[in-house]
């Protein structure tokens, strides 16, 4: 038995996992973001801690024999994210977390400092980066900068807190900037960029190594009689590229979460900061991954809903079972900045195009076309960096949507795989590298894809009718950058 835990933006979630990969339960406790200012991103760790130990009390409360016997435990996160410890260990202020895009002047900075960046990085520097986070908090904040002496991702954190070790995986550390992904292995030059030292950072492992164990005191909780070990666990992107087996080189997903991805597996460290793709290490070893980021996907959807007073199953009941033409209006994603292709935190939302005629379905579908077409950015950047897509699988809560993946796949042309379970995400993935961890099995005997239930080809007249509104929907982001209020 094994658990899986993703610390996500909107969620803790918990699976138990048998050793046939059945889910035998799951449970995912919320959370919410604070956005204190404009831009600003944060959530309380003691947050997350509570959600965990509520969705893993959930586990036992509904599979208490499987969850004693459980052997392994992995971990999932959210990306970038900066908790600050002190001496002692405890947190000095909220999380700024990877959608916070405050730290824009500290990037600079940070490049100017550390010229080479990129090329060990493997990225350019970004606000919602961990690395220019620090350097806002010396420059804001200079008494918490002074006194901090670690500095956890989110899920390195929760490991903390489960095990007492500091510890992060290759995956997850690519999204710091302070590691040199080609070498996995922390890069001296960008720490001290930020005023900081290998001492505050924590061990690195392989995702599909043992990191740490659960204290007694929480095995003794859920019933354990042997508390797990802990696996180094991965990024929620890796993890999800675990969960769906994309861990050859060209294997390819595209996740419609709160955050889009699109993702390629890639066999070596293969860099390509100038189309602002992100290059990082995968969570299985001597593995790489590109991907590119939309900082809003199905995001933009939720601000939708809430904006129309309307769910969003009700929105998406409005439209066509089959969508046969563009909505006739723009919508640019960018609700808090963008990374690929643009990086850039200042651009803004917008709908263009409204007319007298315009009615809320079109509207609706025009915000998933105008994520799509943002996915079809970032499926241009990966080309460009010498991965060229020829089908994906589709993940993440907004494949659920048969308009959106059809919209996606007639803008992206390629063809999208739906697939069952497409929406168990990092969870799923974590707890096989938990099981990666506990039994040294071949990665390539657990890491199996899901099925898929369901092909979902370019539509040819869709494709053809699309291809003119993506001119346009390229031209808004020239005319409307800088006019942001
Ligand atoms: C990846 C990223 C997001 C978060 C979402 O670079 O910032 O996908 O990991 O949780």
């Amino acid at each position: 038995m094994y658990i899986g835990i993703d610390a996500g933006t909107s969620g803790i979630k918990a699976v138990l996992v048998d050793e046939a990969q059945a889910v035998l339960a799951k449970r995912t406790v919320g959370l919410s973001s604070r956005s204190p200012h404009p831009g600003w991103s944060e959530q309380d760790p003691a947050d997350w801690w509570g959600a965990l130990l509520d969705a893993v009390d959930g586990l036992r409360a509904e599979q208490p024999a499987a969850v004693a016997a459980v052997r392994g435990i992995g971990l999932s996160g959210q990306q970038h994210g900066a908790v600050l410890l002190d001496a002692a260990g405890q947190v000095l202020r909220p999380c700024i977390l990877w959608n916070d895009v405050r730290s824009s002047a500290e990037c600079e900075v940070f490049e100017q400092r550390f010229p080479d960046s990129r090329s060990v990085c493997g990225n350019i520097a970004m606000p919602g980066f961990t690395a220019p986070k620090l350097i806002w908090v010396a420059r804001h904040e200079p008494e918490i900068f002074d006194a901090v002496r670690h500095v956890l991702l989110p899920k390195a954190w929760l490991r903390y807190r489960l095990s007492g070790e500091m510890i992060e995986d290759m995956s997850d550390a690519s999204g710091t900037l302070w590691q040199d992904v080609g070498r996995r292995r922390w890069s001296d030059d960008a720490l001290a960029a930020t005023g900081l030292t290998r001492a505050a950072m924590p061990a690195l492992c392989e995702g599909t190594a043992q990191a740490g164990r659960l204290t007694r005191a929480l095995a003794a909780r859920w019933g354990m009689a042997v508390p797990p070990i802990l696996a180094g666990g991965a990024g929620d992107n890796a993890a999800g590229a675990v969960g769906l087996g994309a861990v050859r080189e060209g294997d390819a997903f595209v996740s419609l979460g709160t955050s889009g991805v699109v993702w390629a597996t890639t066999e070596r460290f293969r860099p390509r900061p100038e189309s602002a793709i992100h290059a990082f290490c995968h969570a299985v070893p001597e593995m790489w991954h590109q991907m590119g980021v939309t900082l809003s996907a199905a995001s933009c959807l939720a601000w939708w809903a809430e904006v129309a007073g309307r769910d969003e199953a009700a929105l998406l009941a409005e439209l066509p079972e089959r969508v046969t033409a563009p909505s006739g209006v723009l919508f640019l994603p960018y609700l808090s900045g963008e990374r690929t292709p643009h990086n850039d935190a200042a651009i803004r939302g917008a709908f263009v195009g409204l007319d007298r005629a315009s009615t809320r379905a079109d509207m609706t579908q025009a915000v998933l076309e105008g994520v799509a077409f943002s996915f079809r950015d970032a499926l241009d950047g990966l080309a460009s960096a010498g991965s060229v897509l020829r089908q994906a699988d589709v993940i993440g809560g907004g494949a659920r949507s048969a308009a959106w993946v059809s919209i996606l796949a007639s803008v992206m042309d390629i063809p999208l795989h739906r697939l069952a379970h497409g929406e168990q995400g990092g969870a799923f993935g974590a707890a096989r590298l938990a099981r990666l961890a506990a039994t040294g099995e071949r990665i390539a005997d657990i890491c199996l894809p899901p099925e898929r239930i369901a092909t979902v080809a370019p539509d040819a007249a869709l494709r053809e009718a699309y291809g003119p509104v993506l001119a346009r929907y390229r031209a808004l982001y020239p005319a409307l950058s800088g006019l942001s209020p």
